[in-house]
C-alpha cells in the first residue's frame, strides 16, 4: 500500500500536481508490468472530441491501436483532463473509482504522461507537437498505433500492481461540461506474461 502511494505520488509529480483521491484494493502484488489492452469504447459518442478506436492484434503480444478521433474544437490547455480507475476485485466485481486523477491542461498534461512516446503518439495520428500546445479541429486518423509496449518510452508508473482495470478518461471544460470520454480496459501484467 505504502509503495502504491509513492509510486502514484512520483505519477502525479510527473503528470503534475491535481486533486487526488484515492482509495485501494491493497491485495495485489506489485511490480514491473506489461499491458495487454482488452477493450477500447467510447462512453459519449455525441461529444466535440470523439474517440472511435478500435483495437486490431497483430501478434500474441502486440495490439495496436486503429480509428480515428474526430475534434469539433481544438483540443488544447484550455481543457482538463480526468482519469478514473476502476479496478476488478478478487470475486470479478469492478471497484469503481479505486483512483481518481484530475488534472489541468489536457494538452501539456498529455504530453508529460507520454514523455517521449509523444511524438510517436501523435504522428500516429498525422499529428505534431506545436508550441501553442493546440490540435486545430479536424479528424485524424490512426493506420495503427501500437499501444502494447508500455510503460517503456513513456512516464507512466515504472511498477503497478497486477489486475485488471478500466481507465476511463474525460475531457472537460472550465464549467465541467465534458468533451469527450473514451475507456480502455486493461490487464495490468507481470512482463514474462503472455497469455
Ligand atoms: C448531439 O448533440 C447535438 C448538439 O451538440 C444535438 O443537437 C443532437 O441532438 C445530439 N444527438 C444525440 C443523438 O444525442
Ligand atoms: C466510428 O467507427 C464506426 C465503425 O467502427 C463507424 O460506424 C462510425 O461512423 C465512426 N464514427 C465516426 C465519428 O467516425
Ligand atoms: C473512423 O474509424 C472507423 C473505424 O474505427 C471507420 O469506420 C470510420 O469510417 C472512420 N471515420 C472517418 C471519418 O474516417
Ligand atoms: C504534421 O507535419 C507533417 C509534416 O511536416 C504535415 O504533413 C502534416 O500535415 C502535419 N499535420 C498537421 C495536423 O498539421
Ligand atoms: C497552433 O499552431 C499550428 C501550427 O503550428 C496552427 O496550425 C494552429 O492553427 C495554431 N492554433 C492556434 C489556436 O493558434
Amino acid at each position: 500500500m505504502k509503495y502504491f502511494f509513492i509510486i502514484f505520488a512520483e505519477f502525479m509529480i510527473l503528470v503534475n500536481t491535481g486533486a487526488k483521491d484515492f482509495k485501494f484494493h491493497p491485495n495485489l502484488p506489485l511490480g514491473e508490468y506489461r499491458v495487454n489492452i482488452i477493450a477500447a469504447q467510447q462512453c459519449n459518442v455525441n461529444s466535440t472530441l470523439q474517440f472511435n478506436f478500435s483495437l486490431f492484434k497483430t501478434s500474441r503480444t502486440t495490439i495496436e491501436l486503429r480509428g480515428n478521433i474526430s475534434f469539433f474544437k481544438a483540443f488544447d490547455d484550455s481543457l482538463m483532463f480526468s482519469c478514473t480507475l476502476a479496478v476488478k476485485d478478487k470475486i470479478g466485481s469492478w471497484q469503481n473509482n479505486a483512483y481518481v486523477y484530475n488534472a489541468p491542461q489536457a494538452y501539456s498534461s498529455l504530453k508529460k504522461l507520454f514523455g517521449a512516446e509523444f511524438p510517436i503518439l501523435f504522428k500516429s495520428f498525422g499529428l505534431n507537437d506545436t508550441k501553442n500546445k493546440s490540435v486545430s479541429p479536424g479528424i485524424y486518423i490512426t493506420k495503427g498505433y501500437v499501444i502494447s509496449n508500455y510503460p517503456s518510452n513513456t512516464n507512466f508508473p515504472k511498477q503497478m500492481f497486477y489486475g485488471t482495470y478500466k481507465f476511463k478518461i474525460k475531457y472537460l471544460e472550465k464549467n465541467g461540461d465534458q468533451a469527450g470520454c473514451f475507456s480502455f480496459t486493461v490487464e495490468i501484467k507481470r512482463p514474462w506474461e503472455t497469455e
